[in-house]
């Protein structure tokens, strides 16, 4: 199975999810966010749900062994070759060489991290705005994307709720942790001469040309 993969990066609310979602529509890369396939362990009560829950619901983060099984589980599940794009993940330098450790031993390539740069003033306020949909997970913000009408989600009508975690002082701890847990990781990713900056306070579209502009030739 030939395996490569990019990852984006970013305090929460700096539009990794929006982006990827942006990417996903203009490439073939396959959209893994452990953010997703926790929230879905949660729903469905696996035994991993039932572990991540609390960190979750606290803003904190979810265990490194937890997150890596999570993830090699979800590429297991694929044959062929696969490009792969990471929401979210890995969150710190341990599991950043975790999976290099998994992706060597399957002669994987993590090509291309992009850290998506916004103040935590933006991220504040797109967390405090965001709305999903609960059938198709479509993402929008109150004021900055707006649905066409209130509540509904434009792409297949269902309901827009607020998440969990999006409350003030749960946001203000996700950032916390982010700035405490994920700092090592960048020059980590600096110094394989992988990592990429990219200023995500501008348009959401702008931001999705300027990365595919980027990896074009495996898009
Ligand atoms: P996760 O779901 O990954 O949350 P997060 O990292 O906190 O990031 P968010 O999804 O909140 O923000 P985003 O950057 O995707 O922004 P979005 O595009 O939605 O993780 C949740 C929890 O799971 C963690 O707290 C942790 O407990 C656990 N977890 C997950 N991964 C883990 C890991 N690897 N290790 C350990 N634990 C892990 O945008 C936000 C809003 O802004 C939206 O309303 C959007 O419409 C709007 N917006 C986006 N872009 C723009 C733009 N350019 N202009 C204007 N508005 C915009």
């Amino acid at each position: 199975m030939n395996v490569s993969a990019i990852a984006l990066l970013g305090v929460p609310g700096a539009g990794k999810g929006t982006i990827a979602a942006g990417i996903k529509e203009k490439s073939s890369f396959v959209h893994v966010s452990t953010g997703d396939l926790l929230r879905d362990a949660v729903k469905g009560r696996t035994e991993v749900g039932l572990q991540a829950e609390a960190f979750m619901k606290r803003g904190d983060l979810v265990p490194d062994n937890v997150i890596l099984d999570i993830v090699m589980e979800r590429i297991a599940r694929d044959t062929g070759e696969r490009k792969y794009m990471f929401d979210g993940f890995p969150r710190t330098l341990a599991q950043a060489e975790m999976l290099k450790t998994q992706f060597d031993a399957r002669g994987a390539v993590l090509f291309r991290v992009f850290l998506l740069e916004v103040s935590s003033e933006v991220a504040l306020e797109r967390l405090s705005g965001r709305r999903i949909c609960k059938k198709c997970g479509a993402n929008f913000h109150v004021v900055n994307i707006p649905p066409k009408k209130d509540g509904v989600c434009d792409v297949c009508g269902g309901e827009l709720y607020q998440r969990a975690d999006d409350q003030e002082s749960t946001i203000l701890n996700r950032l916390k942790i982010f700035h405490e847990q994920s700092a090592g990781l960048f020059s980590y990713y600096e110094e394989q001469g992988v990592l990429v900056r990219v200023d995500s306070s501008r348009n959401w579209k702008t931001v999705v040309d300027e990365i595919l502009g980027m990896i074009a030739p495996s898009a």
